[in-house]
């Protein structure tokens, strides 16, 4: 399996194509920027990562507390490591030269993690969700995120279709996922990425439960 997306072959044929089942041609991608297949030695930048990414698929109603809560238990460093090596998932991630890299005396290029993607393997245990799906097998995208400076570029689509095409290599002829009623945004980018609404799910997180549709396509 090839999971790493070569910064000029790869992203350069990638930047015309459009992904099957959308309607709109993909953003050109930056040149510099590689999609690969996580190792453990990203645990510790992937939790960076995600700390950084997951306020800003918050709703309203979720406090500081909540959302430090949520990170503090399922976004920390250790919890990247057994992702990364866990076989029933898959875990994406995208890295370019890094603009600051902090030691300009150093002749090495500096990269950093703009976004990541991850995969869950194993069939869906919430009920609601079983009823609503309509092809199995199939694969949870269970976190998708970006950097906010990072928004709009292209990457998104880039580290999508790096994600389909994993799914499909691990036999899936699906990907579901969850979002929120309210995150709007992401809800427009899963449209134009070919995943439709099937249903509903309660997303509890600490204290509240949430409420996210439930989206769905073809691999
Ligand atoms: C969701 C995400 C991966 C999409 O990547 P992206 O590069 O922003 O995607 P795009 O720019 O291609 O598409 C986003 C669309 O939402 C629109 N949009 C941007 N901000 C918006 C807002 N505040 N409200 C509604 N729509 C918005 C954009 O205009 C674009 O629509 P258009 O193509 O019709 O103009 C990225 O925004 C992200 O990482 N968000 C934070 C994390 C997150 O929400 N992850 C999903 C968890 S389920």
């Amino acid at each position: 399996m090839n999971n790493s997306i070569h910064p000029e072959a790869g992203l350069a044929s990638a930047a015309a194509a459009t992904i099957p089942g959308s309607a709109t041609a993909n953003p050109a991608p930056p040149a510099d920027a590689w999609i690969r297949q996580a190792t453990v030695d990203d645990a510790a930048a992937l939790a960076e990562l995600a700390a950084t990414t997951f306020p800003l698929a918050c709703p309203p109603v979720m406090t500081e507390d909540d959302i430090s809560g949520y990170i503090a238990e399922h976004l920390t460093e250790a919890r990247f490591n057994s992702y990364v090596a866990n076989a029933e998932r898959s875990v994406m991630v995208v890295e370019e030269p890094d603009a600051d890299p902090g030691d300009s005396s150093s002749t090495r290029v500096s990269r950093r993690l703009v976004g990541y993607s991850m995969l869950i393997h194993t069939p869906p245990l919430d009920v609601e969700v079983q009823a609503a799906l309509t092809l199995r097998p199939t694969s949870m995208l269970s976190k998708f995120y970006i950097r906010a400076d990072a928004h709009g570029s292209g990457l998104s689509h880039q580290l999508m279709n790096a994600t389909l095409s994993a799914a499909a290599e691990n036999g899936s002829r699906a990907v579901w996922l969850s979002v929120s009623e309210e995150n709007v945004r992401a809800q427009k980018f899963y449209a134009k990425n070919g995943f439709r609404t099937v249903g509903g799910m309660n997303f509890p997180t600490g204290r509240l439960v949430l409420r996210d549709y439930v989206l769905e396509r073809a691999v």
